[in-house]
Parts: structure tokens; sequence; C-alpha cells
């Protein structure tokens, strides 16, 4: 049976406790505060601990969705991760996930999408339950990105975080809400503007990937804005047209948070004041598919959105990507105190036989090390330098 609508009922979010500030970062690359602040809004991200990975922290999202939303994991008849830093590339994240939070029934997969994953993930989720396929999807955006930093390449590291957030879609037997727009591009022109180059197919990895650093995340930063800041301001446009909506209508915008000179242009290309968009990459970065759906669940927990409100999420991506959804909210924020009640803990299975390794890179671990215990001489983590082990650092 196809349901009269199709709306957001649970929404949550969880973020590692660990801080990565711009001062810790001005101890290992050439930058400062100022320009970091200037030029990309950005002034903390949130690191994963050792015992962290992108199935944890969307676990423990994912059950605060399903807290706010007022069911049992088993309620949830299929799961979506979109994710750009899976735990593995098999099994999917979405299947750890589904043992984490406890669900023995639904399929779970992984969508790949980049940044703008959690907006295609959406559509998909919508589009099951639209169809009466399944009436509970859960749709989580997580992140450890700053496992695949380069943390000697300033005009990256400085910009990721990790995280994760995460919504449940319902379906329902009240007319309207829900989404009401859909846009979503791919242009491959721009496909290598981000780019992690090794560990595919193309180029498994290997001694020599290694050692050219090829692990870890490439940027064009400045094609990338400029795609950015157009894209980002079409598809917000398309999908409010398709909702049948003016720009002036909407009443907050929850765009991908990458840089705010992005979103401040992409606020004049809509001709909107800054107070309509939300933003919080001051305290996380560029959380990637997690960024969207961390923002969703902070703007209604915060009290800037209400039942009613005509919403609009907007991502741009590697891909290149962009997606945007028009949507009207329907479900009372008061919910959201439900996710208070879901400890941020989560239980992913562990492989067998399988020796344990560090997971946190070790130029990162030394940064985070140096301002929790004595400082570490700078010149032992300034890039180029070899790099000390981790038992020959102080202690
Ligand atoms: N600290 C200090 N100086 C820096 C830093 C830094 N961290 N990074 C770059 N610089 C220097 C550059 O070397 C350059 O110096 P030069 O003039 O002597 O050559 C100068 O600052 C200006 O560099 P630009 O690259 O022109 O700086 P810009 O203003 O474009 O900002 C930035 C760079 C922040 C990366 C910006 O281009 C940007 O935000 N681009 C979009 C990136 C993005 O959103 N990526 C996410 C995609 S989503 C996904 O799918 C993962």
């Amino acid at each position: 049976m196809t349901p009269k609508s199709v709306r957001i009922t649970g929404w949550g979010m969880y973020a590692p406790e660990r801080r990565l500030t711009n001062a810790d970062l001005e101890r290992v690359v050439d930058t400062s505060d100022e320009w970091i602040v200037s030029r990309t809004g950005i002034r903390e991200r949130r690191i994963a601990a050792a015992h962290e990975t992108t199935a944890t922290l969307a676990a423990i999202a994912g059950k605060r969705a399903i807290a706010v939303a007022g069911l049992q994991p088993d309620d949830i008849d299929v799961i979506l991760v979109a994710t750009l830093t899976p735990d593995y590339w098999m099994p999917s994240t979405g299947a750890l996930v589904k043992e984490a939070i406890g669900n023995t029934k639904a399929p779970a997969m992984d969508v790949a999408a980049a940044c703008s994953g959690f907006v295609y993930a959406y559509s998909i989720a919508d589009a099951y339950v639209r169809s009466g396929v399944f009436k509970n999807a859960l749709v989580i955006g997580a992140e450890t990105l700053s496992r695949f930093m380069d943390y000697s390449d300033r005009s990256t590291c400085i910009l990721f975080g990790d995280g994760a957030g995460a919504v449940v879609v319902s379906a329902s037997d009240q007319e309207g809400g829900g989404m009401q727009g859909l846009e979503m591009t791919t242009d491959p022109d721009g496909a290598y503007m981000i780019w992690l180059p090794s560990g595919g197919s193309r180029s498994p990895v290997s001694g020599g990937t290694l050692a050219r650093g090829e692990h870890y995340v490439r940027m064009e930063g400045k094609e990338t804005y400029r795609f950015a800041t157009k894209t980002m301001a079409t598809t917000a446009l398309t999908a409010i047209a398709r909702a049948g909506w003016n720009a002036d209508e909407i009443d907050l915008f929850i765009p991908h948070q990458a840089n705010v000179r992005i979103i401040e242009s992409v606020a004049k290309g809509l001709g909107l004041p800054m107070d309509k968009m939300f933003v919080n990459l001051d305290r996380y970065g560029n959380t990637s598919a997690a960024s969207v759906p961390i923002a969703l669940s902070e703007a209604v927990d915060s009290g800037r959105i209400k039942i009613g409100d005509k919403v609009v999420l907007v991502a741009f991506g590697a891909g290149l990507t962009s997606g945007g959804i028009a949507l009207e909210w329907t479900a009372d924020p008061v919910c959201g105190q439900r996710a208070a009640a879901v400890e941020p803990v989560a239980r992913v299975r562990e492989p067998i036989d399988w020796a344990s390794v560090d997971s946190i890179p070790e130029r990162l671990r030394q940064i985070l090390d140096a301002r929790e215990g004595p400082p570490v001489p700078l010149d032992d983590v300034a890039p180029g330098e070899p790099e000390p082990s981790r038992h020959e650092m102080p202690v």
C-alpha cells in the first residue's frame, strides 16, 4: 500500500569528543588560526578516537534517530549509510551498523556520492517508502575523514573532520509534508577535483602508492570552490521550483558545511540574508556526507525549525555531485529530547584473528598527544621530517 506522505520522523547526530583546533594545526603545518577562520570559517573539528570508526559513529547517530522517531531498531525496514570513508570496502558499513543498532531484519547498504551522499541516500529512502516497498528507512551520513587526511598538506587537512548524522524517513497516513522537490546532478568533468587516488581497482594500495601518499584525499581547492558556489545555488533553486515554491518562502537552508564563504555566496546568489542559512562548520569543519544531517539535527534541536517550516537541504561534493531537497517539516521538535537517552557507545563486530591496528594516522596522533601530554618538539612533527615512532616520543 502506498502512503499518503513520506516524512522525517526521527533525527540524531554524534560527534566524537576530541577536538582538533586551528591552534593545534598551527603546530604542524604552515597555517594560522587567522587564515583558516577568514578563508573558511572553521575553528575546530572533531576527531574519532582510536576505538571509533565510521560504523560506530553512524550507529550512535542512527540509534538516536530511531529513539527520536519513537521506534525500536527492528521497526527499521532498510538502512542506507552515505559515506566516502567506509570501515572497509567490504562488508558495507551499513551491514556493520545494522548489527550495532540491534536490527535483525533490514537490508543494509552504503551510498557513495561523497558530500552529497546523504541527500542521495535520503532520495532513495523516500522512493522506497513512497512506493510502498518499505515503511521506515534509516538514512545515515557518517565519516571518519581524519583517517584519510595528509596532515602535512595545509590545503586539505584544515578543512575536514569526523561525525555522523541520521534521519528516519517514514510512511504517513496524513497528507502533505516531507520531500516536495528534489534535484541531483553528477558532473564527471570534475571527477578528479576531489580525489582519493589509491585503494580502488585502478590503483590498488602498494608500497609505491603509500610512499607517494596516494591514500590521502587530494583536492583542487579553487576549482572546487567555483563549482560549489555555482552549483549549490542552482541545485537548491531547482529543488525549490519542483516543490512549487519561491526561494524567499524558505524558512531555513541547511547547506553542506564546507566553507562559510561558499555559504555566503549561495545566500547572495539566492538573494537571501545569512540568517536563513544554518551554519555550524566553525565547530565541525567539513564532515562530508555527515555534514547535512548533523546540521539538520542541530537546527531542529536548537529551535531553528518548527512544524510547517519549508526547509532546503543542499550539498555538493566529489564526483562532482550535487543534491538538493525542498521539504516541509512535520515532526515535533520536542521529540529530539529522546536522543539524550541514547548513550554515545556502539559495539561493532570485530574481525576474527586480526591483529589490532592503529587507526589514527601517526602524525595526527602526535598533534593530539602534543596537546594532551607534554609538548612534542615542533621539529619532530614538522612536514617533511622523518616521523618519530610512537615509542620514541617523550612520555
Ligand atoms: N594556511 C595558510 N595558507 C594557505 C593554506 C593554509 N591552510 N592553504 C593554502 N594557503 C595559501 C596558498 O598556498 C596560497 O598561497 P600563495 O598565494 O602564496 O600561492 C594562498 O593561501 C591562497 O590559496 P588559495 O587556494 O587561493 O585559497 P582560497 O581562498 O581559495 O582557499 C580553500 C582555499 C579554503 C581550500 C578554498 O578554495 C575552498 O574552500 N575550496 C573548496 C573546497 C571544498 O569545499 N572541498 C570540499 C568538497 S566536498 C567533498 O566531496 C569532500
